[in-house]
């Protein structure tokens, strides 16, 4: 298939924006060009997570994506889709510093991407960045609740929204975001019944992953949905798929037809003249 970089079908911000309390938004994570180009007829926003650090790098935490990862990863989704609003995490340490520092990251992952939006983890503690960015003429998803950034402070992976006083710190979060100008927030992590309650007090579009089925649109990460995550699966994820078993499988049967000589077989090799029997 040929893709004109110029045509301009995608999705942008605006419209994820204007599907608040609308048709739920579907949303997930890619990162390689093979998977964008599968995920694009049927997703309305792809995600190059910070995931990416764990998923495909091997990393113990999202700590450990760069942005040269995030952009390099960002220019290969966006040769894979057309339709999707791509929008690339900014990683821990781009931006937390000041808003000067958030909208030089943003510009740089913007332009060497072509992406429609970038997306940065924080409530209140990150709303000045925000604002920054979305001055800077970049739109801006949030992401609040569980942060994976800070699971090293946090001292693990907790879930929000147990106690009044985190349940207080969410509403001021989504309220700051709100208030920056982000199009659309990630609420992860979140008990359901405070997700819900979020997704009605705002006025931007709530993507939902461990959160609750009333928010505006959900997200999981790719290699957890099509069941291809080799370690521990979280309980908000439902596999669609078992990648895991094919994959496996798939090694097993290449290693002994390898072993006994049966493959290849005389389909894959070259055996005629020139131009008879080429790839
Ligand atoms: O990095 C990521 O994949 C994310 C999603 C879990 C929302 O931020």
């Amino acid at each position: 298939m040929t893709r004109d970089p110029s045509a301009d079908i995608r999705i942008n911000a605006e419209d994820i924006r204007r599907r608040k309390g609308g048709v739920p938004i579907v949303c997930l994570t890619a990162y390689t060009y093979p998977v964008a180009r599968l995920l694009d007829p049927h997703v309305d926003l792809l995600l190059v997570g910070d995931s990416v650090a764990m998923v495909l790098h091997g990393h113990a935490t999202t700590l450990g994506a760069s942005l040269e990862m995030m952009i390099a990863h960002g220019q290969a989704v966006m040769r894979g889709s057309a339709k999707a609003c791509v929008v690339v995490d900014m990683p821990a340490g781009s931006y937390e510093a000041s808003p000067a520092q958030a909208v030089t990251a943003a510009r740089r992952i913007v332009e060497e991407t072509g992406c429609q939006a970038v997306k940065l983890e924080g409530g209140v503690d990150i709303a000045a960045q925000i604002a920054a960015i979305v001055a800077a003429g970049i739109p801006v998803m949030g992401h609040i609740g569980l942060q994976p950034q800070s699971v090293e402070k946090d001292g693990g992976y907790k879930i929000k929204g147990r106690t009044q006083e985190n349940i207080a710190l969410l509403f001021r979060d989504a309220e700051a975001v709100e208030k920056a100008g982000a199009f659309s927030v990630v609420i992860e992590g979140t008990m359901e019944a405070v997700a819900a309650k979020l997704t009605h007090y705002i006025s931007i579009p709530t993507i939902g992953i461990g959160a609750s089925v009333d928010c505006d649109g959900q997200i999981l990460v790719i290699d957890d949905m099509v069941g291809l995550t080799v370690d521990r699966v979280p309980k908000f994820v439902k596999e669609y798929a078992d990648l895991r078993s094919a994959v496996a499988d798939a090694a097993a049967r290449y290693a002994a037809e390898v072993r006994s000589r049966a493959f290849p077989s005389p389909d894959h090799v070259f055996t005629t003249e020139p131009g008879k029997d080429e790839t």
